[in-house]
């Protein structure tokens, strides 16, 4: 099977998945509204090619937090990837190493992250955490990530209450039996265990800035905030000493009728300049929409459900093959816009119209 571009995977990851995995992947929150709008507000956004520039020699190379990437597309933290593939995370971890991008595991990864650094040593990693009312478990997380060489901590800030997902309520989705969120393997009680083998409700909705510095004194690691939607919330987090920002709704599954996030990104980065690196992620499905983000002043953005499409399709060389389609498309966008390299690409490129 030849699969030219990210919609070929997701068909195909809708086929062969089981229907409640493909649900649990796909889900929204309520109407989804702001799911489908991450993908449509990049048809709304039209370029402005220039022409005759020798885009002979096209480099997409770039550099996030001093380190180099091949291109600027990382992996999002997503939870489960044994639901797509026997080796879960240790195919992605492998994927993003062979491709030299930047992967973010979750927290609620299926396997651990011990296990994750075994499979691809020299990769470069963040890692995503979840803060849960029993503190010492996320302190247990941070600490290991850091003496494993992650090399960033991306906290995920919207996630109080998780959202209202309608297909995973009516399949009563749950974690089968032989997986576990095996980076808190022992940190809870097993009677507490209801909601993906984790106690319910366990996530800490009493978060607030202060504990940024609390997470701030366990590490040495630059921190980065995931789920950042609007300039009052960025310039907290610039005024709170992070490294960056992903500008993110959790791909539509928390609160629905919030903006696109490649709308978000214009108002945070007014307001953010270059303090610190601006990122985001959701609804990035082909290489102009990779173009249009930097346009607008990401400095990387990273894909969620496309790496679970890839590894549903065939583990470790699925991912690759969706990045490397992700990268090729991306390097054709930057010739046919006459962009040589990554600093070429400015708010030129986009009609402003549109802004
Ligand atoms: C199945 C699934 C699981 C997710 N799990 C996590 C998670 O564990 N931690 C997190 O910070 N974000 C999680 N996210 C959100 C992603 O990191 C990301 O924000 C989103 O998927 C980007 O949108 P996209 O899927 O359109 O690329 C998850 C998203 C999906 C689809």
């Amino acid at each position: 099977m030849f699969l030219v571009c990210l919609s070929d995977f997701e068909a195909y990851a809708k086929k062969h998945l089981p229907k409640v995995t493909w649900d649990y992947f796909a889900a929204g929150a309520d109407e989804s509204c702001t799911r489908d709008d991450n993908l449509m507000a990049y048809k709304r956004i039209r370029l402005r090619p220039r022409v005759l520039r020798d885009v002979s020699v096209v480099d997409t190379k770039t550099m996030i937090l001093g380190t180099e990437i091949s291109f600027p597309v990382g992996i999002a933290p997503t939870g489960f990837h044994k639901l797509a593939w026997p080796d879960g995370e240790e195919s992605t971890a492998k994927a993003a190493d062979a491709m030299n991008t930047c992967y973010i595991a979750s927290t609620y990864a299926t396997c651990s992250m011990e296990e994750i650094v075994a499979a691809a040593p020299t990769g470069f990693r963040w890692f995503q955490l979840y803060i849960h009312q029993k503190r010492s478990a996320s302190e247990w997380l941070v600490r290991r990530a850091e003496a494993l060489g992650f090399q960033a901590v991306v906290l995920t800030v919207d996630v109080p209450y998780s959202g209202k997902r309608r297909e995973d309520l009516r399949n009563d989705f749950q974690l089968p039996p032989h997986l576990s969120v095996k980076n808190l393997e022992g940190s809870f009680e097993d009677h507490d265990r209801s909601e993906y083998g984790l106690p319910a409700n366990s996530m800490e909705p009493r978060l607030s800035w202060e504990d940024i510095r609390w997470l701030q004194s366990l590490t040495h690691l630059p921190i980065v905030l995931k789920g950042i939607l609007t300039k009052e919330d960025a310039d907290l987090a610039v005024r709170h000493g992070v490294q960056g920002i992903i500008v993110s709704n959790h791909g539509g599954r928390q609160l629905d009728g919030v903006p696109a996030t490649i709308d978000a990104l214009v108002e945070i980065k007014e307001i953010v300049q270059d303090k610190v690196e601006v990122y985001l992620d959701g609804g990035i499905r082909t290489g102009s929409d990779v173009l249009k983000a930097l346009a607008l002043g990401a400095k990387c953005v990273f894909i969620g459900r496309p790496a679970l499409w890839g590894l549903a399709y065939k583990g470790e060389e699925g991912l690759r093959e969706v990045l490397q389609v992700l990268k090729d498309e991306f390097r054709l966008s930057m010739a046919l816009t006459g962009c040589r390299n990554v600093s070429e690409i400015g708010r030129h490129l986009v009609q402003s119209s549109r802004l």
